[in-house]
């Protein structure tokens, strides 16, 4: 058992899907909590949630250091997706590239500058290449698709932050969902309308993590060693699977499932979504203490219907 004491903690993206669920289950591990807002109404929001917000650009390395003295870890949690169905076109991904590339890279200067000892920085496991139905380890090749820029930037400021002596853990996320995932409300909404979501062969994998269970990866990662894990859950379904979970917490059929194989036409505008990824989670249960409360998408939608309340 890994036990971490409470530390103080710098959030960035703590207003978003993953950092509503992270600030409070952040503060309920007994940690003191610093984030980062850009309006006044995040401001407020964070403050209900027991974290202290601090108005500052992501892009300014000299006032994020002044932000981050004092903090034990840094939390990147900061992205700005595309809708998904911005996720074809490539403008729509010049926001988050700009906050994962130029955002990650300023907060890694401005933690070594303050004297920070711990960075924990969001990434995504869709950039592992097309493993059909073999496992994928964090040993496995990446990809480099447009999409992925990113992600490989981000990545590689955390590395920065590991080579000048910090502590860099990076968390390579599956797709996330559960109520306030803005995809999730969508699928389940298709699903009431029998419609089921299925991103290329239906035979592919699908690795997803709920966002409690992100969330709980983020606190876990306090104590996790310098590395590279994946934080999904324990048992990726096929695309067919994942689509008939949906469709029993649903209560309902999925009697069409789509847009299937035809999503390949999208080649590597889509390829994160429609490559099969079979994703192993062992690296990070055994080197943090932390274990998905959903083993699989079968009891997280579950509970996600039943949040929605069968009918969102
Ligand atoms: N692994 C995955 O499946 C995955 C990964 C990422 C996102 N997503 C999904 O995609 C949807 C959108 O995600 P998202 O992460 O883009 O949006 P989001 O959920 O709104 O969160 C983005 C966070 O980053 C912050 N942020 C954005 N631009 C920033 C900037 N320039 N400077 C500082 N902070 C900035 C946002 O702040 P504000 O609140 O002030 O905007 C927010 O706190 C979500 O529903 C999420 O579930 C999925």
């Amino acid at each position: 058992m890994i036990t971490v004491g409470a530390m103080r903690v710098f959030v960035t993206g703590g207003t978003g899907a993953l950092g509503r669920y992270a600030v409070p289950a952040l503060v309920a591990a007994g940690h003191t909590v610093t984030a980062l807002a850009r309006t006044p109404d995040k401001a407020d929001a964070l403050a209900v949630q027991g974290a202290r917000p601090v108005v500052v650009s992501l892009f300014d390395p000299s006032a994020l250091a002044a932000a981050f003295v004092g903090h034990d870890a840094v939390l990147n949690l900061a992205t700005a997706m595309p809708s998904t169905i911005g996720f074809a076109f490539r403008r729509a991904w010049r926001a988050t590239e700009r906050v994962r590339t130029e955002g990650s890279a300023a907060v890694v200067d401005a933690a070594t500058t303050a004297g920070v000892g711990r960075l924990v920085q969001e990434s995504v496991a869709m950039l592992y290449r097309d493993h059909g139905s073999r496992w994928v380890d964090e040993e496995a090749p990446v990809d480099h698709y447009p999409a992925a820029v990113g992600n490989h930037a981000a990545e590689a400021s955390a590395h920065r932050f590991g080579a000048a002596g910090g502590t860099a853990v990076v968390l390579r996320f599956g797709l996330f969902y559960g109520p306030g995932a803005r995809h999730s409300e969508q699928m389940f909404a298709a699903a009431r309308r029998h419609l089921g979501p299925v991103l290329g062969p239906p035979e592919n994998y699908l690795s997803s993590i709920h966002l409690a269970d992100a969330a709980s990866a983020v606190v876990a990662a306090l104590g996790a060693p310098t590395g590279t894990f994946n934080v999904v859950d324990d048992e990726p379904l096929t695309k067919r699977a994942y689509a008939d979970a949906l469709a029993e917490a649903a209560r309902t059929t999925s009697l069409l499932r789509m847009p299937g194989r035809a999503g390949l036409l999208f080649g590597d505008r889509l390829t994160p979504l429609t490559r099969s990824l079979r994703v192993n989670n062992a690296r990070f249960r055994a080197s943090a203490d932390w274990a998905p409360r959903y083993p699989s998408a079968r009891e997280g939608w579950n509970a996600t219907a039943a949040a929605f309340g069968r009918s969102p």
